[in-house]
This record gives structure tokens, C-alpha cells and sequence, in this order.
């Protein structure tokens, strides 16, 4: 993969990756485009988190390709590389800075690699102001700004997260279990949420609470022990007989 020019913004073929001789991910393939969410569902220890891993520099694959954007190879960078160019990660724990304010989370997160002090004494510019409103907005959190991050609930924990990986502004945000511990309520807003964010950038999100996938209503991709099992329409895939099977029928 070397063409730019309407290429993937996530390549990745024949990719796999043991542990020990097992094989969690095995000759793995999946393309996303630019501007597309994903969902990606599948059985407990199907290789989801990790094929996230891989995609983040966490792990590094075995065998296979692993390209962004047509022509940057994500199996050659690190980390730190990896986000800097535009991939964000949610891990299923929410991370914020508790003591903090919301408001203050985001400037941390805008800020990026200044010291906390820094950050939090630098007076912003309008367009850094403009871009925390248009955050806290997109994660429901504008009247909660004044509020300490450990006030709030599970699920605004969760979009405040998201929030600040918004602030890096991210080509390819990667969300594990979002709803995980989410009330009914805070679910059905969290499709809301990243279906609006998905309108700006492409984001991959794996879930097992089949009713949010169903609310994202996009392209759904099964992985089962290590490889695509299934993919398409969540209506394809809920009918395909090896996901029912493997999956959905247990
Ligand atoms: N760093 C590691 N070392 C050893 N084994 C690992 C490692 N990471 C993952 N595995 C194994 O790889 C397999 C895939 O795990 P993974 O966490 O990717 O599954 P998953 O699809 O995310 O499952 P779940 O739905 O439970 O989160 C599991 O058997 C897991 O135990
Ligand atoms: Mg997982």
C-alpha cells in the first residue's frame, strides 16, 4: 500500500499475532475509510482489543500489513508516533484528571504535552476557547463544566474522555466497550454522540450491547478467534448462520 490518493484510512492485511503459541489474531484483514465508523463485535477473547493494540503500536503483529492512510506503516512507529499522527485510543476505564473540572480536563487534553501547571495558567486564545465549547457541547457535558470530573456519572466520566481525545483531534478514533456500565439512558445518548462524531473523522468502536450497535446503525464487522467471521449490514451479519453459531445464539 503505497498509493495516497483515495486510499484506506486503515489498511490491514493477513495480520497475525501469538501469545505463547496462541494465536489471537489470525490473517486478519479489515479496511476502513476515511469518514466511515465501524463497529466490531464478536465472542470474549475473539481478538478485539487486541487488533486494537496492533493498530495503536501496543502490539506489534507477527506477520501482515498495518497501514494509515495509504502509505504510513503503523507496524514501523511507536505509540507515542502512532497518536501523534492522528490515531486516538479509549480504553474501557475512563482516565480523567478527577480533581479537575471538566472544563480544566479539556484544557489539559487541548494542551497536550505541557506540564499541568502550564497548562492550566496559560490563558487560552479564542480559538481554543471556541474549540472546548464546541467539545462540551458534542459530549453533553456545557452546564457540567464547573463540575470536578469525580462528580461525575460512570457514563459522563466516559464522554469526557472522549471529549479530550476529541481535543487532539483525531483522524481515527478507537473506542473499546463504551457503554460498559452506562445506565439505558446514557447508552442511547453515546450513539448519538459518536454518530455526531463520526461526521468529522472515522472511529471504530466495539461493543457487545447489541441494541447500541443496532442505534449506531453501520457497517458491522465479527471477529472470532482472531479473523473476520462476518461482515456487513447488521442485519447480514445477525443472520449469517456462523455468527449466530459462534456468537449471537450462545
Ligand atoms: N498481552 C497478551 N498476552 C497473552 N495473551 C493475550 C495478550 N493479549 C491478549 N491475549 C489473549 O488473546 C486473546 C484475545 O484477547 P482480546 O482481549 O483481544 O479479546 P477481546 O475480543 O477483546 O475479548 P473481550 O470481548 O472479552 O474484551 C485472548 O485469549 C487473550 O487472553
Ligand atoms: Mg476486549
Amino acid at each position: 500500500m503505497i498509493q495516497t490518493q483515495n486510499a484506506p484510512l486503515l489498511y490491514m492485511d493477513g495480520v497475525s499475532v501469538s501469545f505463547d503459541g496462541f494465536k489471537a489474531i489470525d490473517n486478519l484483514s479489515l479496511v476502513v475509510e476515511p469518514g466511515e465508523m465501524r463497529a466490531i463485535i464478536g465472542p470474549n477473547g475473539a481478538g478485539k482489543t487486541t487488533m486494537m493494540d496492533i493498530i495503536t503500536g501496543k502490539t506489534r503483529p507477527d506477520k501482515g500489513e498495518v497501514f494509515f492512510e495509504g502509505s504510513t506503516d503503523l507496524t514501523q512507529l511507536d505509540e507515542a508516533d502512532i497518536a501523534r499522527i492522528g490515531i486516538g485510543r479509549k480504553f474501557q476505564k475512563p482516565t480523567v484528571f478527577e480533581s479537575q473540572s471538566v472544563f480544566d480536563n479539556l484544557v489539559l487534553a487541548l494542551e497536550g504535552e505541557r506540564s499541568v501547571f502550564a497548562a492550566l495558567f496559560h490563558s487560552l486564545d479564542e480559538e481554543q476557547r471556541k474549540r472546548i465549547e464546541e467539545i462540551l457541547e458534542t459530549i453533553r457535558l456545557t452546564s457540567r463544566r464547573d463540575v470536578l470530573a469525580a462528580d461525575l456519572s460512570h457514563g459522563q466520566k466516559q464522554w469526557l474522555e472522549i471529549g479530550m481525545l476529541l481535543a487532539q483531534d483525531p483522524k481515527l478514533l478507537l473506542v473499546d466497550e463504551p457503554v460498559a456500565g452506562m445506565t439505558d439512558a446514557e447508552t442511547i445518548e453515546t450513539a448519538r454522540l459518536l454518530r455526531e462524531i463520526a461526521k468529522t473523522r472515522s472511529v471504530i468502536v466495539v461493543e457487545h450491547d447489541m441494541s447500541f450497535i443496532r442505534d449506531l446503525n453501520v457497517k458491522v464487522t465479527c471477529l472470532a478467534e482472531g479473523s473476520v467471521l462476518s461482515e456487513g449490514s447488521l442485519a447480514h451479519v445477525s443472520s449469517d448462520e456462523k455468527v449466530i453459531s459462534s456468537y449471537l445464539g450462545r
